[in-house]
Order: structure tokens, then sequence, then C-alpha cells
């Protein structure tokens, strides 16, 4: 049976010892709900695999302490980690760096390379430092779902695979990490996420950014497979939206829309959530998953998702969105994978 705690001492003191036990623990961080286990443990990383069904060649972000637990973690630490971890950390970031043995060989594997992230949330902190050990955490959702932004939804998910769920309430960024390879000749993004890239680049110069078209360098594993999709299909709403929009013909259909939409087609009720202003990505990243999640009733025959601007955050907003609109439609481009 699993436990559901508050972010308490008691609940972060249980947490710690779940992990040291080799159990699996969700703990809330400021991006998403991560699913922990200890980073050193194999048989505990072969449970975080079987409980979100992930694919084995997806590999997971080892979470630590600080900056200093992170580097032990890899075999090489180039000034644009240093820079990066000084700008960033603790904070929504990943860092992929070549790994030290051995204290990855139980997460990395085969791979040369593991991720790396100091997480912001307090939480998260907390547990991490009564834990002792590096916390491997993907997000606590089943493989291919919306990540969970509320303990709630990762209860849903996961179930009675996980020891501990600690509740520390709606997580703040609401989309995961932004992950950057270092282990590359340049810095490259791997994953859009909660750093946008012009924040990086102000403090690394030019980061390249990783493709699925197989032309430039390969984007991280996980990025191939279908993702943050609920049942319902999701589709983009067009770049004309909301003009010559007829709500009326589209009857079921629920909404994830701007302020602004909202309010010149008279959008309200059960079927629609309106994150905020169009401007607002923080907002759109923050709701975003718990909308499609709260959406996806039974029966829903579609989610529309307004499109908003791709500046800063926005970008990692509809990178998300039109991943789960491709997951729920299958393959959209000519650069799907798999
Ligand atoms: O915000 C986050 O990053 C959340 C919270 C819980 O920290 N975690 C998260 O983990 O999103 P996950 O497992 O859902 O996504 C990890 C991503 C995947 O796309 C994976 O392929 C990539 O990081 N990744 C992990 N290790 C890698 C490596 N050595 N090289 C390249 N990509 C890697
Ligand atoms: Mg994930």
């Amino acid at each position: 049976m699993s436990r559901l705690v508050a972010a308490d001492a008691a609940g972060v003191a249980l947490a710690a010892a779940a992990l040291r036990a080799g159990q699996l623990v969700v703990f809330p961080t400021e991006t998403v709900y991560g699913l922990g286990a200890n980073a050193l443990d194999a048989q505990a990383l072969r449970a975080v695999y079987a409980a979100k069904g992930r694919p084995a060649d997806n590999p997971l972000i080892v979470h630590c302490v600080d900056t200093a637990a992170c580097r032990r973690l890899a075999a090489a630490w180039p000034q644009a980690a240093q820079s990066l971890a000084d700008a960033f950390w603790p904070g929504p970031l990943t860092l992929v760096l070549p790994r030290a043995r051995p204290d990855t060989d139980a997460v990395a594997g085969a791979l040369a390379t593991v991720a790396l992230r100091v997480p912001a949330h307090p939480v998260a902190r907390q547990i991490l430092a009564a834990a002792g050990v590096p916390v491997a955490a993907p997000s606590a959702n089943r493989s291919g779902r919306p990540s969970p932004t509320r303990v709630a939804d990762a209860r849903a998910d996961l179930g009675d695979a996980v020891a501990v769920y600690v509740d520390g309430g709606p997580t703040d960024v609401g989309l995961e990490s932004t992950v950057v390879s270092l282990a590359t000749a340049q810095p490259t993004m791997l994953r859009l996420g909660g750093i946008p890239l012009a924040e990086l680049e102000r403090v690394v110069g030019p980061v390249a950014v990783a493709t699925r078209a197989g032309t430039g360098p390969a984007a991280a594993p996980g990025m191939k497979y279908r993702h943050y999709a609920p049942r319902a299909p999701v589709r983009v709403l067009p770049a004309e939206f909301p003009c010559n929009w007829d709500a009326g013909a589209h009857a079921g259909a629920a909404y994830v829309v701007s302020r602004e939409s909202a309010a010149v087609l008279g959008l309200r009720g059960e079927g629609v959530r309106v994150p905020g202003a169009r401007s607002d990505a923080a907002a759109w990243g923050r709701d975003l998953y718990a909308a499609l999640r709260d959406l996806d009733t039974p029966g829903r025959p579609v989610i529309y998702v307004e499109a908003i601007p791709e500046d800063g955050l926005g970008a990692s907003v509809m990178d998300r969105v039109r991943r789960a609109a491709e997951g729920a439609n299958g393959p959209s481009g000519p650069d799907r994978q798999a």
C-alpha cells in the first residue's frame, strides 16, 4: 500500500527513509512531480521503469542537493557547466555531462553521459538532503501521459507502485526542466523547458538546438516517444483563431484558450480552461498539463488548444502542446522518429 503524506518534517523523513530503503517516492519539484528512486540502487531503478511503463532506452535525470554533489557524478566539468550551474541551479535546468564511475553505473548503464539537476523546490531539497543519496527522478506519470503538476495526478497514474507520495501542492513552473548537453562540442539544447533558450545563451553564448530530423544533434532519447498526451485527441487551433470560429459547430469539444479569446467567443463553463492572457506564457506553462488532464473526461471528442506566441517560455509551452497533439493523432510531421 502507498502512503500520502504532507510536505512537513515527518513527511520528508518518511520519504527519505523510503528512498534509502530502495522504495519509490513521488515528490514535488518546481517543474513537475518526480518519481524518485535511489540513483545508486539498480533494483529501485528497475522499479521506476516498471511503474512508468517507460522504454528501457530512455535514461533518467539524477537530482542532487547542490552543485558540488552533481559535480561528483560528472567525469568532466567544463566552464560552461559551472556558468550554467551558477546562473540556474537550483532551478529548472538539466545538464548532460560525461559520467563519473562507479556512482552513475546503475542509472546510466551503457551510456557515456549522465543528466544532472539541482531542483529548487524546498521540499525536494529537504528530501535530497535527508536521503543523503542522489535521486533519479523522471516525471511521475505513466509514460506518454501529461506530466503531473499535482500529487493526485501522479497517484492516478502510478497507484500502489509508489511507497510514499509527498503532497507539496501544485507545482510552480508546470513544464519539465530544459535539458542541455555539454558532452557535445557546442552546448546543445536537447529539450525545451523551464529555462528559455535566450536565457541560456546570455550565460554561455550560442547554444545549438537538437532536432528530431536527424540532421542536427539528436534530441534527448526520450523526446522521440509519444508524450504529454491525454486520451482525447488534442488539436492546435488555427493561427487565425478566434476569427471565423463557430464554437456552436463543435459540440462536446473542450478548449484551452486565452482570456482574450474566451471573451471574444463567450467561451465558459465545464469544458473551457483559461490559463491566462495570451502573453502570459508562465501561466500557460503552470496550467497546461492540469488542464489537459481535467478536460480529458470520458467521451470527450477533442481538446482544442490555442497557440500562444513562441517567445521565451511560450516556445516550451507550444513544444508540449504540439507533442500532445501528435501523440493523440499519430505522426504529424516528417521529423517523427518513433
Ligand atoms: O523537470 C524535470 O526534468 C522533471 C523533474 C521531476 O525533475 N523530470 C523529468 O524527467 O522530466 P523525465 O525522465 O520525464 O525526462 C528526462 C529527459 C528525457 O527526455 C531523457 O531522454 C533525457 O532527459 N535524458 C536523461 N538522461 C539523458 C542523457 N544521459 N543524455 C541525453 N538525454 C537524457
Ligand atoms: Mg517525462
